[in-house]
């Protein structure tokens, strides 16, 4: 049997394994099973390393950044965002990858227009890190926006003036704020200076339709949310496995 799984934790509303084993189960694979490996602390990955059958695993929060030292080889994506969230094991060895990255891109790709050449990125965690490589890649300018005091490139909620906000066009949610259950919460903007050019992308997918999403459509913005890109970067993930 061939064992694939997602390390993280806490698991409880994890998405992969249900669709991994619906997947096995429409596709009539069944020399595959998927599991949750909850981990309390990274030193606890060995054990999981040390079954015989693992071909793959996803890694989730928070220890996409902590995994890094257990691969022994990143690709280019891994170097650049120091973030992994796919393993590939073979002989032996484990290669990392991150499946976000591809999952953002293809997802974010059929709603921009022209005018989307300025991007806000709420956030300036793991996620935001795969959203600002590809935002680098498309050749489209960003800034971050955060609690914290950062670079030059980032601003926080306080210096985000209403120009900044009709400037950037393109604005992604990397947060949680928004998610279930704290389902009343959303950055703090404001939202009254959005418009039918604002794209809003929340890579929160639950609920459907955060307030942060709520308040960008009131405003007649395009949106969209996270889901997209988890099934794309899951797709992803399998095809790594198997290549
Ligand atoms: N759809 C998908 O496939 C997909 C993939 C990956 C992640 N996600 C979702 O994206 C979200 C972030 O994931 P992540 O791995 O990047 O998490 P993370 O590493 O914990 O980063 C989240 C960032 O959000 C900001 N933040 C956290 N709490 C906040 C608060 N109360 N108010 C304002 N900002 C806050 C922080 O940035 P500052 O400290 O700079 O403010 C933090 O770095 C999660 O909801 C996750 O489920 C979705």
């Amino acid at each position: 049997m061939k064992v694939y799984g997602l390390i993280g934790y806490p698991l409880s509303h994890s998405f992969s394994k249900k669709y991994f084993t619906e997947k096995f189960q429409r596709e009539t694979i069944t020399d595959c099973v998927y599991e949750n490996f909850p981990l309390e602390n990274i030193e606890q990955l060995k054990e999981v390393l040390a079954n015989p059958g693992l071909q793959g695993l996803n890694v989730t929060i928070p220890y996409k950044e902590q995994v890094i030292p257990f691969l022994n080889e990143q690709n280019d994506v891994v170097k650049a965002t120091g973030a992994c969230n796919c393993i590939k094991i073979e002989k032996g060895k484990r290669k990392g990858f991150n499946t976000d990255v591809v999952g953002f891109e293809k997802s974010l790709k059929q709603f921009l227009q022209p005018h989307h050449n300025k991007a806000l990125i709420f956030g300036t965690g793991g996620a935001a890190k795969a959203v600002e490589y590809v935002l680098q890649k498309l050749g489209i300018d960003y800034l971050f926006v955060s609690r914290k005091k950062g670079t030059a490139k980032t601003i926080s909620y306080h210096e985000l003036k209403v120009e900044i906000l009709q400037q950037h066009l393109l604005l992604i949610n990397t947060t949680p704020l928004g998610m279930y259950p704290k389902v009343d919460e959303c950055p703090d903007i404001a939202y009254d200076y959005l418009t039918p050019r604002h794209h809003l992308y929340d890579l929160v997918y639950n609920p459907e339709k955060t307030l942060f999403l709520q308040k960008g459509e009131a405003k007649g913005a395009t949106i969209q949310n996270g889901y997209e890109m988890l099934l794309l970067q899951a797709e992803e993930s399998w095809r790594i496995w198997n290549e």
